[in-house]
């Protein structure tokens, strides 16, 4: 004999279908921040290279300085037609400083500040570029620093190699980039007088150079990164569509499957449970029919009827023995039977 009880496990059916929309706007709105993070992540990581690029090509600029000027300085300065734009510097203080040559042209001598003053200005000029040379102790009353280059000139004197950042001039971005000038060997004919010694700061050259092509670049490289990073959402959305449809589509088809087989054990049970009366109640259907027909027979004496009455009686009691127990069935209890499995009504109504 064989019992079955039914456990039932937590199914699809209580499963509510609008978790999985929530689980849905979840995935993008996770995936759409990812996105944007990233991209903003790559957008800074460009303006750091923008900012490295426009470094490098200010000093660039500011070593460009250093070589023509140490150029002349080993010359103790170089000489130039005096010009409408090139007079004699008042503050150079030297022998010979204006001579003439035998054929009468007057020149004076460019000491090498004086010639990155014309320098600049010819800088500015075809490139725009910015520069100025300064000093905390300058000769020339204009060489005086501004704040900024006041700044960048003490921090050399604590030790700092470059002083950098980003400033609005005229309404463009430039970065300003300053580095100390050193007093060096050649230096010394002309500076020797202010007691400046080799190896110490003289002053230094400023420079600013215009971000703008560096802006401009990184402007259309990033329109296509963002481009990219567009693309790389849209697929991430579309392939979270197909997913979630395919899984919708699985719960579905696991719900009918689901909803069948349990009209299919209630069917089952309900069959059970008519085997079961059905096998109880035939026997005694067969001996109160038999017992009724004897008793329909013409000749039967007294004694037979009483005993036959009472066969009956008690088959209808066992009947109703029986119907008391399915009244109190609280239990799913089965045994197998040669016409199938049928309900234990004894041991369901225990
Ligand atoms: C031929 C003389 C001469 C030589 C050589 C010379 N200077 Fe000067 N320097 C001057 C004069 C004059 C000035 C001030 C006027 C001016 O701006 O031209 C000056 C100005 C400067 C300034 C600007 C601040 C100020 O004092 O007005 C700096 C910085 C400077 N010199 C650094 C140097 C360094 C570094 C060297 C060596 C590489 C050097 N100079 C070589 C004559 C010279």
């Amino acid at each position: 004999m064989e019992n079955t009880s039914v456990n039932k496990t937590k199914s699809t059916r209580e499963f509510n279908p609008k978790l999985l929309w929530y689980y849905t706007i979840g995935v993008i709105v996770v995936w759409s921040l990812f996105i944007c993070l990233s991209l903003l992540w790559h957008h800074r990581t460009m303006n750091d290279g923008v900012l490295a690029a426009a470094k490098i090509e200010a000093r660039a600029a500011f070593q460009n300085h250093v070589v023509y000027r140490s150029w002349n300085a080993v010359h103790g300065g170089v000489y130039a037609p005096i010009t409408e734009g090139t007079q004699p510097n008042p503050y150079l203080d030297v022998f010979e400083r204006d001579i003439q040559t035998p054929s009468g042209v007057k020149l004076t001598k460019i000491n090498p500040a004086f010639m990155t003053r014309q320098v600049n200005e010819l800088a500015f000029e075809k490139y725009g570029y910015l520069g100025h040379i300064t000093s905390l102790n300058p000769i020339r009353p204009g060489n005086k620093p501004d704040g900024w280059e006041t700044a960048a000139l003490k921090s050399f004197e604590q030790g700092a190699k470059e002083v950098s950042s980003v400033h609005i001039i005229n309404q463009h971005k430039y970065m300003r980039l300053m580095r100390p000038l050193i007093t060096e060997t050649g230096c010394l004919t002309c500076h020797a007088k202010q007691g400046y010694k080799e190896g110490e700061i003289r002053g230094g050259i400023s420079v600013a150079v215009s971000m703008e092509p560096h802006l401009a670049i990184n402007k259309s490289t990033l329109k296509n990164f963002a481009f990219v990073y567009f693309s790389v959402w849209l697929v991430g959305l579309i392939g979270t569509f197909f997913f979630i449809t395919a899984l919708n589509g699985q719960i579905q088809k696991r719900l009918i499957a689901e909803t069948e087989l349990h009209r299919h054990e209630k069917m089952e049970g309900v069959i059970e449970m008519a085997r079961a009366v059905c096998h109880e109640l035939n026997q005694p259907l067969q001996m109160i029919l038999g017992n009724s027909e004897i008793i329909m027979l013409d000749n039967i004496d007294r004694q037979t009827l009483i005993k036959r009455v009472g066969l009956i009686k008690e088959q209808v009691g066992r009947m109703g023995k029986m119907t008391r127990k399915l009244i109190k069935i609280t239990n799913y209890e089965t045994k197998e039977m040669p016409q199938g499995k049928v309900i234990d009504i004894d041991k369901s109504s225990r």
